[in-house]
């Protein structure tokens, strides 16, 4: 394992809350990650930004009679808000319209210029005589030329996953009028160049998924093609031409450069090397799968054009979306549930652990289902994780004193569990450096399991031989369950903790310790107390009644 990692999950645009949707994806895989990472004292850092640039920000800024400035600063402070309820512990949440990622921008784009790699040429763009508004990216809808799917915006065909050339069929996305087509001159990105380079870099790099490798490469053996990096609207990157006066850089041109101009600005203001850092990383993109063109393309293309002076990145976890009651999220339809929403029903740790339990490290959708979530919290979470933590520690405050007695010989079930907690931090650390996020919780659960089966199979109630032995081990392997479920659910990581009796944070261990019978004869217990609170039907039926409808 690398001892730096520098993490980033897809920069959340600025112009409206997060939903479940958002974090399954990419926040919380990634904040899992970072918080598995620094427990095996890696010196790990998750920063993140707001996406502030952008056609559709501008237009709604707008509408709300705000500068573009105010409305994105809006969004940027609610979503942070949101995440840090949510656990999602950033050490650094910064934005793209930044005065350093602006800068970094510009320098970027001035090195590929000079490096022959940015070329200028005279487009037609789709224009709205209605609007008087040049209709870049999303405000054009139309056929995917690709595979044909109906009502797709003109920068990206959400069923196929490609950037089409030119939309067949187009309509302004505002009020439906086929647009009209106008000259005006942009500025290309030579992706074309780099087609031999991103085949190499995706053959040779270790850590990537596989089938999102091979589709990727793909597309570059059907051709890709060059990238149109200019919009002529005025909330965006200059660019730092002098004839490219009331242009702006398009938004992914900038956005994923804020992953590195963001580190820098930390890490520089932190007093470390920033550059050097990155340098000698583990770099991590946590996406969704409706980005994946631009950071397995366009991203290290980019990065390889100023000669890989920031290196690429290691792993780009990209995992599919969720759906909400088996339906895709929409939040015009208000077929969605907001974070700050969801927060309001329950603790955050009830979410994470949903969320990563059905949450495999592939493409394939995930699916929030309200009964599901009923289950899996009351029946795996409490009932079996939290019913074990508060019988081990119950029965021990009750029949000692919630003193740890002295052991005698081990049997072979004393054993068992013996070798069950040694084994347990390489067990679940495998799947956890393998991204296998969900598989790992699923270990803890079994461990869990197990150890509810070794209590009750020793009935330390009927005070018999072997009793002391129970106890020691249950409180021991609860101790293990307290720091392995650190990464997936903190706040009730800590409490088990804290009612282990331990006054320090259970983020001050390391992972491995989780693995050490660290808790002798005589130690003192704190107050044991339920973990969590059962979710009920009735509430569940309410909360489904407020979406849709359909
Ligand atoms: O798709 C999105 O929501 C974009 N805002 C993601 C940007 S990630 C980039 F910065 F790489
Ligand atoms: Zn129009």
């Amino acid at each position: 394992m690398n001892s730096k990692a520098i993490i980033t999950s897809a920069l959340p645009y600025a112009n409206g809350e997060i939903h479940l949707g958002h974090v399954a994806s990419t926040y919380l895989p990634a904040d899992v990650t970072t918080r598995f990472l620094k427990l095996n004292g890696v010196e790990a850092y998750y920063v993140c930004a707001s996406d502030d640039f952008g056609t559709p920000i501008l237009i709604q800024s707008e509408k709300e009679g705000k500068t573009p400035s105010e409305y994105v600063a809006y969004w940027n402070k609610r979503d942070y808000e949101d995440f840090k309820a949510f656990g999602i512990d950033f050490d650094f949440f910064y934005k793209t319209s930044s005065d350093e990622n602006i800068k970094f921008v510009q320098d970027v784009f001035k090195k590929l210029n000079d490096a022959g790699h940015i070329y200028e040429q005279e487009i037609i763009q789709f224009y709205c005589n209605n609007d008087k508004k040049f209709l870049p990216d999303r405000y054009v809808k139309g056929i995917c030329p690709y595979c044909n799917a109906e009502d797709q915006y003109s920068d990206l065909c959400e069923s196929c996953g490609r950037v089409p050339e030119e939309i067949t069929d187009p309509k302004c996305s505002i009020c439906g009028q086929t647009p009209t087509k106008e000259k005006t001159m942009h500025y290309f990105f030579k992706l074309k160049n780099f087609a031999d380079s991103l085949y190499k870099w995706l053959d040779e790099s270790e850590h990537l998924q596989k089938d999102v490798k091979k589709y990727v490469q793909n597309w570059i053996k059907s051709g890709l093609i060059d990238w149109d990096i200019t919009r002529d609207i005025t909330w965006g990157v200059p660019i730092p031409l002098d004839n490219a006066k009331n242009k702006v850089f398009y938004g992914w041109f900038d956005n994923h450069l804020a992953y590195i101009s963001t580190a820098l600005k930390f890490l520089n203001d932190k007093g470390i090397d920033g550059k050097a850092f990155w340098n000698s990383a583990d770099i991590y993109h946590f996406i969704g799968k409706d980005i994946v063109y631009h950071h397995y393309l366009f991203l290290p293309a980019m990065r390889l054009g100023i000669n890989s002076e920031y290196k690429l990145p290691d792993y780009i976890p990209t995992r599919g979306h969720l759906t909400l009651q088996s339906k895709k999220i929409s939040k015009s339809r208000n077929w969605y549930i907001g974070l700050k929403q969801f927060l309001n029903y329950y603790p955050a740790d009830y979410l994470r652990y949903y969320l990563v339990a059905i949450n495999p490290y592939s493409q394939d959708d995930l699916n929030f289902d309200w009964d599901d979530f009923t289950t899996r919290i009351n029946s795996e979470l409490i009932g079996n994780l939290g019913n074990f933590v508060n019988r081990a520690l119950g029965f021990t405050k009750k029949a000692f004193n919630g003193v740890i007695p002295k052991t005698t010989t081990f049997d072979e079930k004393d054993k068992e569990a013996e070798e069950k907690i040694s084994g347990l931090s390489s067990e679940i650390g495998d799947l956890m450096n393998s991204n296998h996020l969900d598989r790992a919780l699923k270990k803890v659960m079994e461990f869990s399991s197990f150890f509810n089966q070794y209590f009750q199979h020793k009935e330390p109630w009927k005070n018999g031989p072997g009793t002391e032995n129970c106890v020691y081990l249950a409180v021991n392997a609860a101790r293990s369950i307290a720091i392995a479920v650190y990464p997936f659910i903190p706040e009730s990581s800590q409490k088990i903790w804290t009612q282990l009796g331990f006054s320090d944070n259970v983020n001050d261990h390391k992972w491995d310790e989780m693995s050490e019978l660290a808790i002798p004869a005589g130690h003192m217990l704190g107050e044991a107390s339920p973990l969590f609170s059962k979710v009920e039907a009735t509430d569940i039926e309410r909360y489904k009644k407020q979406l849709g409808p359909q």
